[in-house]
């Protein structure tokens, strides 16, 4: 596998797609912004942390051809850089399995000591390699949740622009000042990503009430640094993700492609976080 040099080592990103919500575009802003990093010529790894898989599936691979998966790596009989598979995109990828499942229960046993830094543990000697680390991180408030969060300097919130966004933005916001309380994480979030939410394709509602209100959550919460990025709705994402591509290889120059674009030469300027491995 490629291997960069010792400088830029220094410089690799961690960036964490989190909503314990289900549904709100973490995997499609993962895939995505992956996909606009890898034509600014950046190394790119994403981890499938989701027993779904859809990451897996979404950059075109079938999870039953797959030597080993991110579940292999967890627990213990494979190393990371035995799992990892070149896509069509460019984009690297560690894939996901349905083993996944029993993620859960493991992590949960009490021979399982430090639970939460697994994920962590295990990306050690990733910066050889990759400009950026990209977590696809499953639904719901579980442990490997708490992984991907734990593992990742910077953490990225999609969310929707339904009616629920900003009451569970606030639930979000509540678990991750425990994490920074009790675990002593230092969680940074840089960015929300708002999907348009539609019920119907001439259907779409306006994001901009959702908007403003984040807007103020944020201010409320010493927050106003984080950015806001509106997604547009729009059927090249399902006709991509059909293909097993990133939009960024299917339809660059549609409006949710050129958006994406926008979102990763964002990403591209995050600071790199002081909280190193
Ligand atoms: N901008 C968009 N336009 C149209 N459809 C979209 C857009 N973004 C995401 N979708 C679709 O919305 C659905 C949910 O998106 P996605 O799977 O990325 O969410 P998720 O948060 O990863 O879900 P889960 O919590 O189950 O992991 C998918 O079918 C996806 O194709
Ligand atoms: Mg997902």
């Amino acid at each position: 596998m490629f291997v960069r040099t010792p400088d830029d080592a220094k410089s690799t990103k961690t960036i964490a797609f989190v909503h314990h919500k289900g549904g709100t575009g973490k995997t499609t802003a993962c895939l995505n912004v992956a996909g606009w990093l890898v034509k600014m010529n950046k190394k790119v790894l994403v981890i499938d942390l989701d027993p779904q898989g859809n990451a897996t599936t979404g950059l075109g691979v079938e999870r039953a051809t797959c030597d080993g998966t991110i579940y292999d790596v967890l627990f213990g009989q494979k190393n990371l850089e035995e799992i990892i598979l070149e896509t069509d995109s460019g984009i690297y990828l560690a894939p996901s399995s349905l083993d996944l499942l029993a993620a859960e229960k493991h992590m949960a046993s009490p021979r399982q000591i430090n639970n939460t830094v697994i994920l962590k543990e295990r990306l050690a000697n990733l910066e050889k390699y990759f400009d950026y680390v990209l977590t696809d991180v499953p639904p719901s408030s579980t442990l490997l949740m708490i992984n991907g969060i734990v593992a990742a300097e910077n953490i990225i919130i999609p969310l929707d622009a339904g009616i629920f966004a900003y009451e569970t933005i606030e639930t979000l916001k509540t678990l991750l000042i425990d994490l920074n309380e009790e675990l002593g994480v230092e969680v940074n979030v840089m960015m929300l990503i708002l999907r348009e939410f539609s019920t119907g394709i001439f259907d779409i509602i306006p994001t901009w009430e959702v908007r403003s209100l984040l807007k103020k959550l944020l201010i409320e919460n010493n927050m106003p640094q984080v950015k806001i990025f509106k997604v547009p709705f729009s059927r090249y994402i399902y006709r991509a993700q059909k293909k097993g591509l990133p939009i960024s290889h299917y339809a660059p120059f549609s409006d949710v492609g050129l958006t994406y674009r926008s979102i990763a030469k964002e990403i591209s300027h995050f600071p790199i976080s002081l909280r190193r491995r």
